[in-house]
């Protein structure tokens, strides 16, 4: 492969949106940053420049960084922030995979403005399996607030609530005419009649799952994740935040302009949100008519509509880079995990807005806290003990009805958890299968949960408690999607398998980027294998806390 090389220049920009003028932190002047193209098993150099005033980090969001862990980028798990004026060079090889990918900062919330597009074409030679299409094009499905979005994530922090409920989504940055003085910042994608077109559709909002459609266009997926699919016929797609999907989609239709438009999926019941549709628009080259035909989108609480896509989709067994289902599992997991509560006596009483409690997040009732000083991954590799323990349990320290509508109100009891750091150590190459529980302690919602560096099998997903006399027999061994990040139906479960075949610290967490800081994460710490499957010396650059 070659060697594709990028500076990022991470630093200020001003623009306007919604009627102000906002100073973002964005990479290389632009909204969304530079698209990354690459041939799978090219390298793959990013120099990291920090010109802006935040510590920051960069990652790589479904890479598999194969002994390549310290380019992952989550910072305090695999390096220590790149402080304002240093500098990083993430450096990787990219082999087995190959679709839509993105990076985005692991700071804080300065992924609303800190992420791009990373598209995997196949190797010189090799060809989709696919029919070959006219024009790919990146949909980058955005989150904007106005105001610093550093200072959103500490105000919420400070007050232990949620944070202010963003204020436009956006399509490749832009709001649309959906929203105050934007009519003229509305995303158009211009077409010919009679082509097709590769959509690869990539959601980098903060907090939202979207339901995705084009008026009077049918999609066909080829892709999620970066991982092929059979062909998978719909008219509505649906992405959690950390999800792609790759569609196609022929222009056949009459000379006009089509909106392409999304609006939140909303899968707790009864909790409302702020940001109705957001749209672009489909314009055919020569089209004579003004106004676009609008789609018609699912309701945001459309539970059903959001759970046939999510569980519709097979991998294609067979296809380019398809890895079969391993059979034998060596460790098995159940991990259940939702929004709870921290006490706030040893807090500032101004800390909590007043009240003696915050909000809090946990897998298997331990709320994961990132270290301060050394990052967990240089602790791994230097042996140094006191940054994280190797208990994280295999299972929920206690059973209940995890999915009982009451624990919404009564379940405080059980809400709060202690805040830790541990991981789980996996032996090299083992055969993990993880029962990923959601629960309806204080807030029944489907949560996108997010394994780094490994791709896994999604088996089986369902509403209720997990029940293995019941639901192991759903389990598709065949040809089940292979994704990077799974929303976890609400008031239910879905079953992974992987492989660990990677050595490093790897992060697992809600992607929604609320619940990370309160602590919905956990991480597995992959033991060296034999030679040459150890996990090299960091590189020189590498930022020191
Ligand atoms: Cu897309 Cu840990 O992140």
């Amino acid at each position: 492969g070659a060697v594709v090389e990028h500076t990022f220049n991470i630093g200020n920009l001003t623009v306007s949106r919604l009627c102000n003028e906002e100073v973002i932190t964005t990479v290389n002047g632009s909204l969304p940053g530079p698209t990354i193209y690459v041939e799978e098993g090219d390298t793959l150099v990013v120099h990291a420049n920090n010109n802006s005033p935040y510590n920051i980090t960069l990652h790589w969001h479904g890479i598999f960084q194969i002994l390549t862990a310290w380019a992952d980028g989550p910072e305090s798990v695999t390096q220590c922030p790149i402080r304002p004026g240093g500098k990083y060079t993430y450096r990787f090889n990219i082999t087995g995979q190959e679709g839509t990918l993105w990076w985005h900062s692991h700071s804080s919330f300065l992924r609303a403005t800190v992420y791009g597009a990373l598209i995997i074409r196949p190797r010189r030679g090799n060809s989709h399996p696919f029919p070959s299409v006219y024009q790919e094009v990146p949909i980058l499905l955005g989150e904007w607030w106005n105001g610093n979005v550093v200072d959103v994530e500490n105000n919420a922090i400070e007050t232990g609530i949620g944070p202010n409920l963003s204020d436009a989504y956006t399509i490749n940055g832009l709001p649309g005419d959906t929203y105050n003085c934007s009519q003229n910042q509305t995303y158009q994608l211009q077409v010919k009649h009679g082509e097709t077109y590769l959509l690869r559709i990539i959601n980098a909002a903060l907090n939202a799952q979207h339901f995705f459609k084009i008026a009077n266009h049918t999609f066909t997926v080829v892709a999620i994740d970066a991982s092929y699919t059979q062909p998978y016929n719909t008219d509505v797609i649906i992405l959690a935040p950390g999800q792609t999907v790759d569609a196609i989609i022929t222009t056949n239709q009459t000379l006009g302009s089509y909106y392409m438009a999304f609006t939140p999926y909303h899968s707790a019941p009864g909790v409302s949100i702020n940001n109705n549709i957001t749209r672009g628009v489909v314009i055919y080259e020569n089209a004579t008519s003004a106004s676009p035909v609008m789609p018609d989108l699912p309701a945001q609480t459309d539970t059903p509509t959001a759970h046939k896509f999510y569980t519709n989709i097979t991998g294609l067994a067979g296809g380019p880079h398809w890895v079969p289902v391993p059979l034998n599992v060596d460790q098995h997991m159940l991990i259940t995990f939702g929004i709870g509560l921290d006490h706030c006596p040893e807090l500032d009483p101004e800390g909590c807005g007043g009240r003696n409690f915050r909000l809090s997040a946990s897998m298997n009732n331990e709320s994961f806290v990132l270290p301060k000083g050394l990052s967990m991954m240089e602790a791994f590799f230097r042996n140094v003990s006191g940054v994280y323990t190797r208990d994280f349990p295999d299972n929920p320290p206690f059973v209940f009805n995890y999915t009982d509508p009451t624990l919404e109100t009564n379940g405080t009891d059980i809400a709060f958890a202690p805040k830790s750091t541990k991981v789980k150590p996996l032996t090299f190459n083992s055969t993990v299968q993880v029962v990923l529980q959601n629960t309806a302690i204080l807030a029944r919602e489907n949560h996108p949960i997010h394994l780094h560096s490994f791709n896994f099998h999604v088996l089986a997903q369902g509403f209720g408690n997990y029940d293995s006399n019941v639901d192991e027999s759903k389990f598709n061994l065949d040809n089940p999607q292979i994704r990077n990040t799974i929303s976890v139906p609400v008031g239910g479960w879905a079953v992974i398998r992987f492989q660990a075949n990677n050595p490093g610290i790897w992060l697992v967490h809600c992607h929604l980027e609320t619940h990370l800081p309160w602590g919905l994460a956990m991480a597995f710490e992959v033991e060296n294998g034999p030679e040459p499957w150890v996990l090299p010396p960091p590189p020189a650059d590498l930022p020191q806390c």
